[in-house]
């Protein structure tokens, strides 16, 4: 009799570890990327923590250069400092360099994090990096032997998803947007100008009821059409809508404004630049700077002064005419197909949990009748 009370006990906490293992179900993010292999580009991830932490925390995880990058990339004023509070799950938009391999895109070789004394490679996943990537990965990307005895002070890459691949034809920022719960592929999309059916097909989801909360999708984000030349060390350069970046070693600051009919804007930096004591000249004539309009022929077509690019030595421009008002073709709101889906919430995961309690049961079930 006590033999079967300890298999049945057996048998329960056997059924719960499986629960608890199949909670975890978000899948393993990896996003298509099929341009060329030495192709690089810039991209995005959110990262958000359970507790409050800051810009300069955040900068210093990803090891971004810059911090304007940040500031650019989430649209906070050129203002804000390093000490800016982000609260607890508040997303921020990471910017990284992005490079394609084998189809898949990986963040080029940063952040690079230093094992710290308790660190296991699940906690770092889960808990450091806010759930991005899955431990596996880390294993994978750094070759490691043995994923139960990691090193204090070794350094290891974190591969995060991401993508240089065009969209539809357009180019795009490749966005790794978390998954909140509530939310349905649908409204993400509307969210972030694009469609259902795009989100779909790019992150290889059939249902759009199987969204998960804190899943990692790749989002496309429309980049604005710049002027600059396929010679520049910047080209191309892809700045989302509703962002900012800073080019030429920062001595140029570009933003993407869907009101600008996603003709990109440059203007001088006024910043310190990185790589050159002091930018080089930004004008196409004297008193006519980067980012002036000289003349407007009519209410929509504007003659700027227009970034084209850089190069180690010199920054160059050009005066182009672009039409300002034209709205592309709209259609961005088309893909709404097969009724009303379901939110990312827990849903999924509380149907496994249910279905895995039957079980419980129908096992208790079975060793009562052995009895
Ligand atoms: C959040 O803060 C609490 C209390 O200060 C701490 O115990 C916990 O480890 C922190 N969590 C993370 C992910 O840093
Ligand atoms: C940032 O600049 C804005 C004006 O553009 C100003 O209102 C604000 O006080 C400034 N913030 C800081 C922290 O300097
Ligand atoms: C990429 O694929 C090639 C052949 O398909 C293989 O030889 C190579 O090891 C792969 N590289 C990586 C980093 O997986
Ligand atoms: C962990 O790895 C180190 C070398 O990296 C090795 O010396 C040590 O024996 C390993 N420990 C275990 C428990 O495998
Ligand atoms: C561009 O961004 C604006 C502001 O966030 C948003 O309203 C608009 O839908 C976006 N458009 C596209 C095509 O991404
Ligand atoms: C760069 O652009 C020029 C035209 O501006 C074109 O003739 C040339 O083929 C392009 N080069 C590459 C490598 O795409
Ligand atoms: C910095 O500038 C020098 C020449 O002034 C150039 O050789 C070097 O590649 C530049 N570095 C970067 C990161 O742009
Ligand atoms: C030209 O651009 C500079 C810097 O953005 C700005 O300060 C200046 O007012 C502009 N001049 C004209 C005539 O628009
Ligand atoms: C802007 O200029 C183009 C030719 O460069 C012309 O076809 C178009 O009609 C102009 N737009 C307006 C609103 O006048
Ligand atoms: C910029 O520098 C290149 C050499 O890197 C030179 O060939 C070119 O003439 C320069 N352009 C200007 C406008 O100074």
């Amino acid at each position: 009799m006590g033999g079967v009370k300890g298999l049945m006990l057996l048998t329960v906490t056997v059924a719960i570890t499986l629960i608890i293992t199949l909670s975890e179900a978000q899948p393993e993010a990896n996003f298509k990327c099929s341009a060329t292999s030495t192709a690089t580009c810039r991209s995005l991830i959110d990262f958000k923590t359970q507790n409050a932490t800051t810009l300069r925390h955040i900068q210093t995880l990803f090891n971004v250069k810059h911090l304007p990058d940040i500031l650019g990339a989430n649209n906070l004023p050129s203002n804000t400092t390093g000490t800016y509070t982000v609260g607890p799950n508040q997303a921020i938009k990471v910017p990284f360099p992005c490079r394609c391999q084998n189809g898949t895109g990986l963040s080029n070789h940063v952040p690079v994090y230093k094992i710290k004394r308790g660190d296991t490679l699940f906690n770092i996943a889960t808990t450091v990096f806010g759930g991005l990537l899955k431990y596996p990965q880390i294993v994978t990307a750094n070759n490691i032997a043995d994923p139960n005895n990691i090193t204090t002070g070794d350094n290891l890459w974190i591969p995060l998803p991401c993508s240089c691949d065009e969209v539809g034809g357009t180019s795009v920022v490749h966005y790794g947007h978390l998954v909140e719960a509530g939310t349905t592929v649908e409204g993400i999309a509307a969210t972030y100008g694009t469609t259902q059916q795009i989100l779909l097909s790019l992150n290889g989801i059939s249902d759009p009821k199987s969204l998960q909360a804190g899943q990692v999708l790749d989002v496309p984000l429309k980049a604005c059409s710049s002027s600059v030349k396929n010679d520049s060390l910047d080209y191309p350069l892809l700045v989302a809508n509703a962002t900012y970046t800073y080019t030429a070693n920062e001595c140029v600051k570009c933003k993407c404004d869907s009101s600008n009919n996603f003709l990109l804007q440059c203007e001088p930096s006024l910043l310190k630049p990185t790589n050159w004591s002091s930018c080089p000249s930004m004008q196409c004539s004297p008193n006519i700077l980067i980012g002036n309009t000289t003349s407007s022929t009519d209410s929509c077509n504007r003659t700027t002064c227009d970034y084209t690019g850089y190069t180690s030595h010199n920054i160059s421009t050009s005066l182009l005419t672009h039409d300002t008002c034209a709205v592309p073709p709209s259609g961005s709101s088309g893909g709404s197909s097969g009724g009303p889906s379901s939110g990312a919430s827990r849903n999924t995961l509380q149907g496994l949990v249910w279905n895995n309690l039957l079980i419980v049961i129908h096992l208790v079930l079975f060793f009562v009748y052995l009895l």
